[in-house]
């Protein structure tokens, strides 16, 4: 074991005594608390990089989260030993500690997860391990701290063995070790607890020092996720990763995934020197033969077997404030790739207390959930168990911009691999031509009778006299047939719009202009249906303020949902958010329908140019 490098993290709440029991560990064995390029160069050697300084390991778990744009707060200390070297990502036990111990726990490869003599076995624990193992630690340690407010107690800490071995039989681990401590008293930290001769096991600092760590070394295959492409001059293209397995030598054939182009290697670079070969966790650079098309988020493999796919089934923690709810849409990042992605439905959430099961269709903060996940474009994916760097995700808000979430792929899903979509000889094109128009979708969004239905009733008759072919999609109408089994709860008015945008667009390629009223409450739904819809697609905010819908009340549902009647009701008891750039907004209480429908008309102007001409 000597020499070689241990990531680990500690596990805590604010009181259970972390820091100082890191902090006494470092003091009493007097411990050279190494500056950054102190543990850079120390780490490069300990990783056998030919002593020069390797910036990539370092880097990468920095720069891992500054590019998820994770906000957290992990100090990276480092530290070294006689027989061992050590980087432990501290983290704070305030209330974002599962955020940042998520964070921690993706670099490290063993946990120090302190239990309170005094209190045992709490949820905190269960979660803190739960998490770590989600996050693929094998390795832990239960610092079992605090000895000294139970008198030292043998009995004491058997019952908190117990408990930790019972929550541990669920977890998959390799190494787990029970240590009683007291931090403050510097009990088993760095040396033997005089007071408790009953323990005859090695210290704390002892045990991390002889822990194996070490991976099978059995042979891997090659695999780098591309992160640059590097073109210093024209005759140059080099593409830039760290590799995750395996290695590679000048002359070997690579694939690069997903478009399964080969290509061939002439030359490699490790840092900015030339070499031979390469090998995992090395910063590299590598030059191909062939010009074939490859960019950021691609992978180059060699005998590697990746998924390839558009869906999968993952075991994900959500950190975020808002809930989750099936059918929301996010930025998926995984390995170097980034790309729209929907949580489709939520099979099961997982009791923090008890591993087990439960139903689940909503996702709270803090939650473990099963979910089934689809991506906008095909991506380059693996299991978890197979590939930590091709295994493990995150899910960015869309609108704030934060993490969201962070998982694992548990497996692919095979249903996409049986359909193959089918392009038609009659195309979006031909049918516009034939119709003599240009199709287009006119999103109404509002409140509840803010005026959708009529200004999109009055808009679709003017088309008609124009000689124009239309549809209007209206929601009440669409909730008695084709959406009959959808409430108004969120998941539910998420899927209605989907199902809506998706309605349009078929429409718009049938050639047809497309008018919507719905209420879409949700920012982000109707983002999505904007997306699903294309370019085409005209957003149109009948801005009725929600006193002048509820003064009309033309339908009753304002009283009723006042009445406590009607649950959910959009501007009572469910929310509305504005859009921020809608393309037209109409308050129907300040124009007449006639001016309302000019209004849009003008937006429309591009569409409405006749196309039978053009033939
Ligand atoms: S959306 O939120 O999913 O877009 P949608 O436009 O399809 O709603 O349906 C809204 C119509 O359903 C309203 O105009 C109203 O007539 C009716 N309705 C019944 N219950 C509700 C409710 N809880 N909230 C809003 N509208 C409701």
């Amino acid at each position: 074991m000597k020499n070689d490098l241990l990531k680990f993290i500690t596990c805590g709440s604010v009181d259970d005594g972390k820091s100082t029991l890191i902090g006494h560990m470092l003091y009493d064995a007097k411990l050279i608390f190494t500056d950054q390029e102190k543990a850079l160069e120390l780490d490069s050697k300990v990783g056998s990089r030919g002593g020069k300084i390797d910036y990539s390991l370092l880097l990468d778990g920095l720069m891992a989260e500054r590019e998820q744009g994770i906000t957290i707060d992990v100090a990276y200390r480092y530290f070294t030993t006689e027989n061992r070297s050590f980087i432990v990502a501290d983290t704070p036990g305030h209330e974002e500690y599962t955020r940042n111990m998520a964070v921690g726990a993706s670099f490290a490869s063993l946990a120090i997860i302190l239990v309170d003599a005094s209190q045992g076995v709490l949820l905190q624990t269960k979660r803190h391990a739960r998490i770590c193992a989600l996050m693929g630690i094998r390795h832990f340690v239960f610092a079992v701290n605090k000895m000294d407010l139970v008198n030292y107690d043998q009995m004491r800490l058997a019952k908190i063995e117990k408990a930790i071995q019972v929550l541990m039989a669920e977890f998959q681990y390799k190494t787990m070790k029970i240590i009683p401590v007291s931090a403050t008293e510097g009990d088993n930290i760095t040396k033997k607890s005089e007071q408790m001769l009953w323990y005859t096991g090695p210290t704390l600092l002892a045990y991390l020092e002889e822990v194996d760590v070490s991976e099978p070394q059995e042979k891997q295959a090659f695999l780098m996720p591309v992160q640059r492409v590097c073109r210093p001059d024209s005759d140059f293209r080099g593409f830039q990763g760290q590799v995750e397995s395996g290695e590679a030598t000048i002359g070997d054939i690579i694939s690069v995934r997903p478009s399964g182009e080969k290509a061939r290697i002439i030359q490699l670079f490790c840092g900015d020197r030339k070499t031979e070969k390469i090998i995992k966790g090395q910063a590299v650079t590598i030059q191909l033969d062939t010009e074939i098309d490859i960019s950021r988020g691609c992978v180059l493999e060699k005998d590697a077997e990746l998924e390839i796919g558009s869906m999968f089934a993952a075991k994900i923690l959500w950190m975020d404030d808002n809930a989750l709810v099936a059918g929301r849409n996010f930025i998926l990042k995984l390995g170097t790739q980034m790309v729209p992605a929907t949580v489709m439905n939520i099979k099961y959430k997982v009791d923090v207390n008890t591993g087990e099961e439960v139903f689940a269709d909503t996702i709270y903060k803090n939650e473990i959930a099963f979910c089934e996940i689809s991506t906008g474009s095909k991506i380059v994916f693996d299991k978890f168990e197979n590939s930590r760097e091709l295994g493990s995700l995150i899910l960015i808000d869309r609108i704030s911009n934060m993490t969201s979430a962070c998982g694992v792929v548990v497996h692919a899903l095979k249903r996409e691999a049986n359909l193959t979509w089918h392009n038609m000889d009659i195309t979006k094109e031909l049918r516009e031509n034939q119709l003599g128009q240009q199709a287009v979708t006119v999103w109404f969004t509002g409140l509840s009778g803010s005026g959708k239905s009529t200004l999109a009733n009055a808009l679709e008759k003017r088309l008609f006299a124009m000689g124009r072919h239309t549809m209007l999609l209206d929601g009440d109408n669409v909730r008695m047939g084709l959406n009959k089994n959808l409430g108004f709860e969120e998941k539910d008015r998420i899927e209605n719009i989907r199902r809506v945008a998706e309605v349009a667009k078929l429409m718009n390629d049938a050639g047809l202009i497309v008018m919507t009223a719905f209420i879409a409450p949700y920012r982000q739904d109707r983002r999505n249906a904007r997306e699903i819809i294309g370019d085409r697609y005209i957003e149109v905010y009948v801005s009725t303020s929600l006193e002048e819908c509820e003064r009309r009340d033309v339908k009753g549902l304002y009283r009723k949902a006042r009445n406590g009647e009607i649950a959910n009701f959009t501007g009572v008891s469910s929310p509305y958010e504005k859009p921020e750039y809608a393309d037209v907004t109409v308050d129907t209480s300040q124009y007449s329908v006639d001016e309302s429908v000019e209004m849009i008309l003008k937006a429309m102007k591009p569409y409405l140019q006749s196309r039978r001409n053009e033939r």
